[in-house]
């Protein structure tokens, strides 16, 4: 078999809205501007990752569901930015479907998941807002989980939950699983509670938390209806600042080789 050495990372908060899309797309994309080979999967029936990435398929298309569902056959790659080494596994609407059918495996994607590691050096699962079967997918075909976490109020609730469903995946079927960083979303400096928030996670979590936080930047919210990540949309603004600096704090981290 292909030597497989492929970083697989996903992108998780059962909230919605907290910055996993963006976080995902712009991440991923930062990653491979560095000249690392990257396959980013829209793991969300929103297909929010492909949208915002000027990806919009037809139903009947090709996409990651029927590279779930299929025996075999190869991944339906989009290369959706030139000259970059980052390929897109796209979905739609019907990745619903997966979510509600009887299929109640969750080793589907770590089935696959050796021909997408013999392809890149970083898979990132951008997942979707619930903890249901294709989070679970995720987590248990993944090396590290990256939780995005807002600078707002309740960021915080939920998060017990998520850490319990990590416990239990590593239990199950994947001890392996590890995480590999909190990242903070939305940040506003001028809101004090934004401060507290950080502080309070970096005092109690024991994990990991990036620097910096990503601000909370108009320019992030705009470029997916352009199709665009922000690198390409305003490669200057604050948020391709962060990005850039996530990504390569992101490369850079000292990981125990297994
Ligand atoms: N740092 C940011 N600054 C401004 N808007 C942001 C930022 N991060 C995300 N957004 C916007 O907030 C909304 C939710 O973000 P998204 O990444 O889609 O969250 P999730 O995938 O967790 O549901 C989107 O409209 C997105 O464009
Ligand atoms: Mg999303």
């Amino acid at each position: 078999m292909a030597e497989q050495k492929a970083y697989v990372v996903a992108v998780v908060n059962q909230k919605g809205g907290v910055g996993k899309t963006t976080t995902a797309v712009n991440l991923s994309v930062c990653v491979a501007e560095m000249g690392h080979s990257v396959i980013l999967i829209d793991g969300d029936p929103q297909a929010n990752a492909s949208s915002g990435l000027g990806v919009r398929l037809s139903s009947g298309s090709r996409s990651f569901l029927s590279f779930l569902q299929e025996d075999g056959g190869l991944p339906p790659l989009v290369q959706p930015i030139e000259k970059l080494p980052f390929w897109l596994l796209p979905s739609h609407a019907s990745l619903a479907s997966f979510e509600w059918s009887k299929h109640d495996s969750v080793f589907l994607l770590a089935n696959r998941m050796p021909l997408l590691k013999s392809r890149c050096s970083y898979v990132f699962i951008d997942c979707p807002p619930s903890l249901g079967i294709l989070t679970l997918n995720a987590l248990v075909s993944a090396d590290a989980v990256i939780i995005p976490i807002q600078c707002e109020y309740y960021a915080l609730e939920g998060l017990s939950l998520l850490l319990e469903t990590i416990r239990n995946v590593r239990l199950r079927w994947n001890p392996t699983l590890t995480v590999d960083g909190i990242v903070f979303t939305m940040f506003d400096r001028r809101n004090r509670l934004a401060h507290q928030v950080i502080r309070e996670v970096r005092r109690h979590s024991p994990f990991h938390t990036y620097d910096p936080p990503i601000p909370r930047n108009v320019r992030l919210s705009e470029a997916p209806s352009h199709g665009l990540p922000v690198i390409l949309y305003d490669p200057s603004c604050a948020g391709s600042r962060a990005y850039r600096k996530l990504a390569q704090a992101f490369v850079e981290k000292p990981r125990s080789k297994k």
